[in-house]
């Protein structure tokens, strides 16, 4: 071993400095071969026809349901295989979830996928299904959430949020933004995340 030359391999296995620095040039490499691309992609960024910016309402209701951690439970995301498309509808694509900040696609499925749950049951359904999941699904083991009933859903929180989200790029106009308030005066939380989970998969494609 001695009389032979130094592999040159050898000398970044043996400097951990210059192992680091070539690592971070290898990965950076990589990532930008795949990260950049996608920015271009249309279809990854480009929103699917009839998508948009939440309303009001929903993003109140997209608020709640950040802060109660339904996505502990529950993911956003039909997959492409045949047994899930049966079951939920058509797989879901970049195009639905460009206004969800941050998007809600998860993989714990204590309970089944939501992306496609808009109108499978009534206002109603969900209100009860909300207060007491219990008293529609007897076996169901979904917590209770009766305080959303009695929380009243802030005006002034909304356009706040709102005027965040068009910083970061969501196309609301003035008008949107200024009527925020009003649209929401009167609803509670509730009210908010029904109408969300109503909308969920409304501008999906039809069929698996
Ligand atoms: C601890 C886990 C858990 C959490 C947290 C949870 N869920 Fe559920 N959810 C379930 C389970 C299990 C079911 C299936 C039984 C049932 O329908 O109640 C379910 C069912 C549902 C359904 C009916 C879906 C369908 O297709 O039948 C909706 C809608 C729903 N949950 C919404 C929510 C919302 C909104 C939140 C947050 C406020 C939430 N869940 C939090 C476990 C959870």
């Amino acid at each position: 071993m001695s009389d032979k030359q130094p592999n040159p391999h050898e000398k970044i296995e043996k400097n951990v400095g210059l192992m680091a620095v070539l690592i971070a040039v290898a990965v950076s490499f990589g990532g930008l071969a795949e990260i950049v691309p996608l920015m271009y992609q249309a279809d990854a960024v480009q929103p699917l026809p009839g998508v948009k910016p939440y309303p009001a309402l929903q993003l109140a209701g997209r608020d709640v349901y950040v802060r109660e951690g339904c996505y502990n439970c529950h993911s956003q995301m039909v997959r492409t295989l045949r047994f899930e498309t049966e079951r939920y509808g058509h797989y879901s694509l970049a195009g639905e979830s460009v206004y969800d900040h941050p998007f809600q696609w998860g993989s714990k499925r204590t309970g089944p996928d939501l992306a496609r749950v808009g109108g499978r049951y009534s206002d109603d359904w969900h209100r009860v299904h909300l207060i007491n999941p219990r008293d529609v699904v007897p076996e169901s083991n979904m917590p209770s959430f009766p305080w959303l009933a009695d929380n009243p859903v802030s005006g002034e929180q909304i356009t706040a949020h709102m005027r965040a989200l068009r910083i970061a790029g969501d196309p609301y106009t003035e008008e949107q933004i200024r009527q925020a308030s009003a649209e929401v005066a009167g609803k509670t939380e509730l009210d908010a995340v029904v109408a969300y989970l109503q909308a969920l998969g409304k501008h999906a494609p039809r069929g698996g």
